[in-house]
């Protein structure tokens, strides 16, 4: 089995210190760099935007994993390609034309990613999968860090696992919210591929050796 992936959540940085939490992910096992974007809008929240993306990139050696929660997320395509995403995600709830748009992102040379509201059933996917390189279920409603898992996440991740041996796709599967070593394990053991974490690794004493953790016991 692929090796489990973990992917630290910047939400939860210390922002005066930016570059010091960016080189602790560099020199730590992580995988991804996870970044959250939000608008006020699809979330209640604001979190950071271009120029703070445009700081990250320049410095982590790691793939830039890009999570849009924004409205309307085709006006920013060739921009976060420009910036230096590798993934971009946008949600599900907030595209109307969810096709095209993974269209889009693809021929601005990332790869397509489909984010899930607690709310949102797996089945809508049924006609996109092959075309989805990512589903990101959101184990916690989008907009904060530092949230409770929803346990409903397992089952999820069960139908997604489902829907994609049937289909025959290669979609990689992303939990994002209240992941920590506690549901690690089990959330692999359900078909999870990626595991992003916030509050757990930033708000540890030793992030780093507290990303090393999570990734030994995903893969335990
Ligand atoms: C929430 C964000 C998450 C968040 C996770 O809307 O999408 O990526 O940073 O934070 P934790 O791990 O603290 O739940
Ligand atoms: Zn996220």
């Amino acid at each position: 089995m692929a090796s489990k992936l973990i992917a630290p959540s910047l939400l939860a940085a210390d922002f005066a210190n930016l570059q010091r939490d960016i080189e602790m992910v560099n020199q730590s096992e992580a995988d991804w760099f996870h970044i959250d974007i939000m608008d006020g809008v699809f979330v209640p929240n604001i979190s950071y935007g271009m120029p703070v993306l445009k700081a990250i990139t320049k410095h982590t050696k790691k793939l830039v994993d890009v999570h849009l929660m924004i409205v309307d997320p085709d006006r920013y395509i060739k921009t976060f390609a420009d910036l230096g995403s590798n993934i971009l995600t946008v949600h599900y709830e907030a595209c109307n034309h969810l096709h095209r748009t993974l269209q889009a992102i693809k021929a601005a040379g990332m790869k397509a990613g489909v984010a899930l509201n607690p709310h949102t059933n797996v089945s809508l996917l049924e006609d996109t999968i092959n075309d989805i390189d990512l589903v990101l279920i959101m184990s916690v409603n989008p907009g904060f860090g530092g949230q409770s898992f929803i346990e409903n996440t397992y089952n999820k991740i069960t139908q997604l696992r489902d829907l994609i041996t049937r289909k025959g796709a290669s979609t990689l599967i992303e939990i994002d919210g209240g992941v920590s070593t506690e549901n690690a394990k089990q959330l692999a053991v359900a078909g999870a591929d990626v595991l992003v974490a916030g509050s757990f690794v930033f708000k540890s004493a030793a992030p780093k050796e507290t990303i090393k953790l999570l990734k030994t016991v995903a893969n335990s």
